[in-house]
């Protein structure tokens, strides 16, 4: 593995948390390149429970490298927490081990409140975002007014551009939104101790990456949110605001797009959602409710209960197409168990015309027809299992199904949360 993207390819909530801490064992750098803290990302060692939102998952192998590269939209309040937090477990934090990039853009509070006052007025076509501020700042470094983490380093420059930005952002919040103005100096006095603390970690992670893969060095880019979520390739409007695959690399992390060398999805044995919409095969009733408990589908980061549904080999394939995987991990198979009857979306009837094909136009999933096809389940507990040949017959099956009605071999399956509930099909 000299490098390896692995990304999910739903809507988020993959287990990618899992599967990255996991292959971290054989890697030396872990890179995020997107995102920011709406990710939650949900580790199990020895049965000890780390749920990061932006901190890599290779944190917990001592030695590793992680780095929250210039794509990523940094809360550096949610970042020096995490860090405090797994310092206080004993987990080893260091300038050394923790590398964050100068060119990331940052999340004040001016933007997580513009991004609970926005979604307000956007009425019933709120996207249901983890109001943790992502879009307001991806859009402030479309616009060229966001502050980038090597701004925190200097207070003057701090100072002159946090007041320009502020200026507009209170008169926005007070007059537009009829919301109390943040306060210039407390803001500014908070961003310089922020800096202050940040200082030890902060380098050009871009030119570390590539001198580490130009030494040899195994470097795994971890994705955040999911294919479907991706701003460019999602389901626009109702998406995140970065590009959430194995494209975002290049741009989010300063490496070539030609020294990806592998790219692996990660998508669970059925859907989830949070946040609102399209989702084809959403099953509304007690199916949906039965895998939400079995599942335990609330979102790590909000809480949030996740709308369920079947596995749609439509979307899925469409996902790992678009990224090249090589290979895709099934993840929460285990949680299947017990149902009687297992179906997939299998093709959508769109505009009247049966496809196989995910449409280029999002909107066009609206009221959208989905065609299933349905195979019989299992039963027992799954998740001590470790080889594959031990699977109960039909859980196999329904395996060997979906890799082929989605094109990609299953090159790992997830059967539990924690680090060791996998079994291996050549990863
Ligand atoms: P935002 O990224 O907070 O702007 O939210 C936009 C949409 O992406 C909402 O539907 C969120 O629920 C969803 N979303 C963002 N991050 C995640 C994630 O890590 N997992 C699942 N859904 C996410």
């Amino acid at each position: 593995m000299p490098s390896l993207s692995v990304f999910g390819v739903q809507w988020g909530d993959e287990g990618k948390g899992k599967i990255i801490d996991r292959l971290a064992a054989d890697a030396d750098v872990v890179v995020r390149y997107q995102g920011g803290a709406n990710a939650g990302h949900t580790m199990v060692v020895d049965g000890e429970k780390t749920v990061l939102h932006l901190v890599p998952c290779g944190v917990l192998h001592p030695g590793t490298k992680n780095v929250v590269a210039n794509g990523v939209a940094i809360d550096p309040i949610q970042l020096l927490a995490e860090v405090d937090g797994l310092r206080e477990r004993g987990v080893e934090v260091t300038g050394e081990t923790l590398r964050v990039s100068s060119g990331a853009h940052l999340i004040f509070e001016h933007h997580r409140q513009m991004d609970r006052l926005s979604e307000h007025w956007l009425g019933d076509g709120r996207i249901g975002t983890t109001g943790r501020g992502i879009g307001p700042a991806y859009a402030d470094k479309a616009s060229r007014v966001g502050l980038r983490v090597g701004d925190l380093l200097d207070p003057n420059r701090c100072r002159t551009r946090l007041s320009a930005a502020l200026a507009e952002k209170n008169a926005t919040i007070e007059r537009v939104h009829g919301a109390q103005p943040l306060d210039l100096d407390a803001e500014l006095e908070s961003a310089v101790a922020l800096g202050d603390r940040l200082r030890p970690f902060v380098g050009d992670t871009g030119a570390e990456v590539r001198a580490d893969y130009r030494a040899g060095k195994r470097i795994l880019f971890e994705g955040a949110q999911g294919i479907m979520l991706d701003i460019d390739h999602g389901t626009y409007p109702f998406v995140t605001s970065s590009n959430t695959g194995t494209a975002g690399i290049p741009a989010g992390a300063g490496f070539p797009p030609g020294h990806i060398d592998r790219a692996i999805g990660i998508a669970k044995a059925y859907c989830t959602r949070v946040g609102e919409g399209p989702f084809p095969s959403e099953l509304a009733g007690e199916v949906g409710e039965a895998i939400r408990a079995a599942g335990n589908e609330y979102g790590a980061t909000t809480g949030r209960p996740r709308r369920c549904g079947w596995f749609d080999a439509v979307a899925v394939r469409y996902g790992l197409a678009l990224n090249g995987a090589d290979g895709w991990v099934m993840t929460n198979l285990d949680v299947l168990s017990g149902f009687d009857e297992l179906s997939v979306a299998t093709a959508y009837v769109v505009g009247g015309e049966l496809t196989s094909e995910y449409p280029a136009h999002p909107p066009a999933l609206d009221g959208c027809e989905v065609r299933y096809e349905t195979r019989p389940g299992w039963e027992g507990d799954i998740s001590g299992l470790r080889r594959y040949e031990d699977l109960p017959e039909n859980a196999r099956a329904y395996v060997e199904w979906v890799e082929e009605l989605v094109g990609t071999p299953i090159v790992m399956l997830s059967i539990g949360p924690d680090r060791e509930q996998v079994i291996s099909r050549g990863l």
